[in-house]
């Protein structure tokens, strides 16, 4: 087989032009490309492993980085990304993330990507900002690795933790789930998250009204992007703004039970 193959990645479904090649990936810079690369850099040389390397640009000019080997879910869900043990898993994940992340020190002025939605509060950490199924490496069942840093800002660990409960608790309409997800009990499951990530009384209390508010500033931050045409364009006519404001329904019907869990 020859050793520069380019396989096309289209499980994230945003970003146009991701390959793997042998065991790098490359994919295309963006105005914010050196401060992912910076907090890439970062968690490197703190050890943690859960996250590519960056290892250069290539002669196309797109980034290249450390294949993480195993399997990222996609859709349908495969039975193994739905499991207590990848959701409790992705919270451990998560907190290491933030563990690891919460010695950098960002350049001034680094090129983030801020046009998504933010919460209220003076930013703790770079967040990954965009844990889904497809952005979680998986090994033997076990989450291993975060990919797609493309998200990544200023922000709270709050934001990082209802993100990722959005995804896979998930609070989401079930018409809307997938359909391993369709029925499960999601007050059970966001308090399992809450547990695996290790969230204090005060944190877990601030949950829910962190995720209603998220809604409704990516409501906003969605739309905005879609203005501007291409890949968000494209997901905003999917239907991602009627998808959230079901989601937001679901959550508001079902806030009292979850809660019951929670605290
Ligand atoms: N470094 C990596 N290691 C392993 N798999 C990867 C890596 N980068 C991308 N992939 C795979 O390619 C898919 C799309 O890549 P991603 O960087 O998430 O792009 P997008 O912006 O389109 O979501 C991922 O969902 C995953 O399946
Ligand atoms: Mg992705």
């Amino acid at each position: 087989m020859a050793v520069n193959v380019e396989v096309p990645l289209s499980g994230g479904d945003v970003t146009e032009g991701v390959v793997r090649v042998g065991e790098t990936v490359r994919r295309p810079l963006g105005a914010h490309s050196p401060a992912v690369h910076g907090l890439l850099r970062h968690l490197e040389s703190v050890g943690f492993e859960g996250a590519p390397r960056v290892l250069g640009i290539d002669e196309a000019g797109r980034e290249v980085l450390s294949w993480v080997p195993g399997e990222a879910p996609g859709r349908p869900l495969p039975a193994y990304a739905v499991t207590d043990e990848a959701l409790g898993g992705v919270a451990g994940l998560l907190r290491r993330f933030h563990e690891a992340v919460a010695s950098y020190e960002a350049p001034e002025g680094a090129p983030w990507d801020t046009q998504a939605s933010g919460l209220d509060g003076e930013p703790e950490i770079i967040g990954h900002c965009d844990v889904t199924p497809e952005n979680v490496v998986f090994r033997g069942g076990v989450p291993v690795g975060l990919i797609d840093f493309d998200l990544a800002r200023p922000t709270t660990r709050l934001y990082d933790v209802v993100t990722a409960l959005r995804h896979w608790a998930p609070i989401a309409d079930p018409a809307d789930r997938d359909w391993r997800l369709g029925q499960v009990d999601v007050g059970r499951r966001v308090r399992l998250f809450c547990d695996a990530y290790g969230l204090g009384q005060d944190g877990r209390r601030e949950v829910l009204p962190a995720a209603r508010l998220r809604f409704e500033r990516s409501y906003e931050a969605m739309r905005k992007r879609a203005e501007q045409g291409g890949a968000w364009a494209r997901i905003w006519r999917s239907g991602a703004g009627p998808r959230i404001r079901r989601a937001q329904d679901w959550l508001e019907r079902n806030w009292d039970e979850i809660d019951a869990r929670l605290v």
